[in-house]
């Protein structure tokens, strides 16, 4: 990566504060990964989406990268599983894949990054080309897809992907993603398919034979032995993320869950019999009974169902356990995972419960098992969110708008134009600039500096902020120095694409496609 450190002076340390803001376009929030998304407001993905503030785990990250510094990468679901396997030196994975629907540009280069920083933390890196969902979702020719995987894999290398540890391939070539897709075909349907992405009647069978690919690439690290998994990519990828959850689980041999009686609750009754059990149970050893909690709940709550099924147990004592739900397990399995429960346990008709267990030692002895008898085994696979650019025109940043963005192949000179070009958050005067500051927030070029061009300086990424918004900073200056800054990285990279090119070469990775194909 190319870094201009002549430029930074050495001035007063600050703290990096150099969230980017609402960088975003207009038309609100949705995610759709093949629509044209913006996103207008990340708060809202968090509270409609379930997907969680990076802040509260970045205090966790070891010697985090700068984009988590800087809030670029602002999202995430279960990363926490990805940290603890750092952590501890356990085995881990980190995916991502890239639809080769024209050249790798700037906003690729943040996904690029994130691959190679969970690689040199040590964990197992992939990168793949979705050359399948290219030509279902986007109708693009094998004969285009060919020369663009070319493109994305030379900078993914340029920027330090080490293909020797890593592993690099095609969706199209690769038989054992092809097998996985398919198994996991099995376990979503149409309308499942109609929820999440508004399939309907018309949408064709390759269009959705990619989504079960992707769903396939995003579990591809585990078939090797399950593993936690990160998946960096854009929100709008998150409805893939949410279904690659689903699926992983449903593939399971078992479901642990805790439950408090022989009969199978749902989770909002489940918190209402550890009410009943908190609210009940004595120091002494009289048991808790069903029907007395049945009593409790009819009075507290208005469940009747689970009051019935209270009532049906009587006598029975309420006792907190751990279950484990048969969903796919093969008769031996069912068998073994009975055995090596240890303690107290109880087999029913589906189910095993287990009273001397903790719901993480379950956890533990449920995969093991699984993975013992034939199974994968499947964490659910993690993900991090980051921000999308916004185009230098202003908008969104779009490869099939040549000045919104900087593509990675950009002639040095042509990316220095289109920064000189670019619209920016100054006032219309340089008299007003220095009155009221720029508006660094809602600034392209700030965002070239804070994503990409800073790299990983912080003090110079917030002195540009604390300049630009105190007045002090002119924007035909700045974006004569992001400009600048800009040519020599696009002249480093392309020079160390030529480098990269020799050893993808030598890597056995299929690049071209059998001529056949049409
Ligand atoms: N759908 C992704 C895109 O539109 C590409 C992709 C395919 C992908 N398989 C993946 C991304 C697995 C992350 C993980 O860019
Ligand atoms: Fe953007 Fe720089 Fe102008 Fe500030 S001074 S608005 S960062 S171009």
């Amino acid at each position: 990566m190319s870094e201009d450190t002549d430029h930074h002076d050495e001035t007063a340390r600050r703290e990096a504060a150099t969230d980017g803001g609402s960088a975003a376009g207009a038309d609100g929030t949705t995610l759709d990964p093949w629509g044209s998304s913006t996103v207008e407001d990340y708060r809202k993905l968090f509270e409609e989406f379930g997907i969680e503030a990076f802040d509260e785990v970045l205090p966790e990250v070891p010697d985090p990268h700068y984009l988590m510094r800087r809030g670029v990468i602002f999202g995430h679901r279960e990363y926490r599983d990805v940290l603890r396997a750092m952590r501890d030196g356990d085995p881990a994975a980190v995916l991502s894949g890239f639809m080769p629907t024209g050249d790798p540009h700037i906003g690729h280069k943040l996904v690029f990054d994130e691959i190679i920083w969970h690689q040199r933390q040590g964990l197992d890196a992939y990168a793949l080309i979705a050359d399948l969902e290219a030509h279902s979702a986007r109708g693009l020719s094998w004969a285009e897809i060919d020369e663009h995987a070319r493109d994305y894999l030379l900078s993914l290398l340029a920027l330090g992907f080490d293909p020797e540890e890593g592993e690099l391939y095609r969706q199209s070539t690769n038989r054992p993603l092809q097998d996985l897709a398919f198994e996991l075909g099995s376990k979503a349907n149409f309308s499942e398919l109609q929820a999440i992405y508004g399939f309907d009647g018309e949408t064709d069978v390759s269009h959705m034979q990619s989504v079960v690919t992707q769903m396939a690439d995003i579990l591809y690290p585990q078939l090797d032995g399950p593993k936690p998994t990160v998946i960096p990519v854009g929100p709008d990828q998150d409805p893939h993320v949410r279904l690659a959850r689903d699926l992983a689980a449903r593939m399971r041999y078992f479901k642990v869950t805790e439950a408090y009686a022989s009969f199978e609750t749902d989770d909002a009754e489940r918190a209402l019999l550890a009410d009943a059990y908190d609210a009940l149970a004595t120091e002494g050893d009289d048991p808790v009974r069903c029907e007395d909690a049945a009593a409790h709940v009819a009075a507290a709550f208005d469940a009747p169902a689970l009051v019935e099924s209270l009532e049906n147990a009587g006598m029975e004592p309420l006792r907190p356990r751990v279950r484990f739900l048969d969903r796919n397990a093969t008769p031996e399995a069912f068998e073994a995972l009975i055995e090596a429960v240890d303690g107290e346990k109880r087999v029913y008709e589906g189910h095993v419960d287990a009273f001397d267990l903790d719901h993480d030692a379950a956890a533990h002895l449920a995969r093991e098992v699984e993975v013992d008898h034939g199974g994968y085994g499947f964490y659910a696979p993690s993900s991090l969110y980051h921000r999308f650019m916004t185009g230098l025109t202003g908008g969104k940043m779009s490869s099939s708008v040549p000045a919104s963005h900087i593509s990675l192949l950009d002639d040095p000179e042509e990316g220095y134009e289109k920064v000189t070009s670019a619209t920016t958050g100054g006032r219309e005067t340089a008299e007003l600039q220095r009155e009221l500051g720029g508006e660094a927030d809602e600034c392209p070029v700030y965002e070239l500096y804070a994503y990409l061009l800073a790299a990983d300086d912080d003090e110079f990424a917030t002195r540009v902020y604390d300049e630009c918004v105190g007045g002090e900073r002119l924007c035909g200056d700045c974006k004569e120095q992001a400009a600048t800054l800009m040519r020599e990285f696009l002249a480093d990279h392309q020079e160390k694409r030529e480098e990269a090119a020799e050893r993808l070469d030598s890597l056995d990775i299929d690049l071209d496609l059998d001529s056949s194909r049409r």
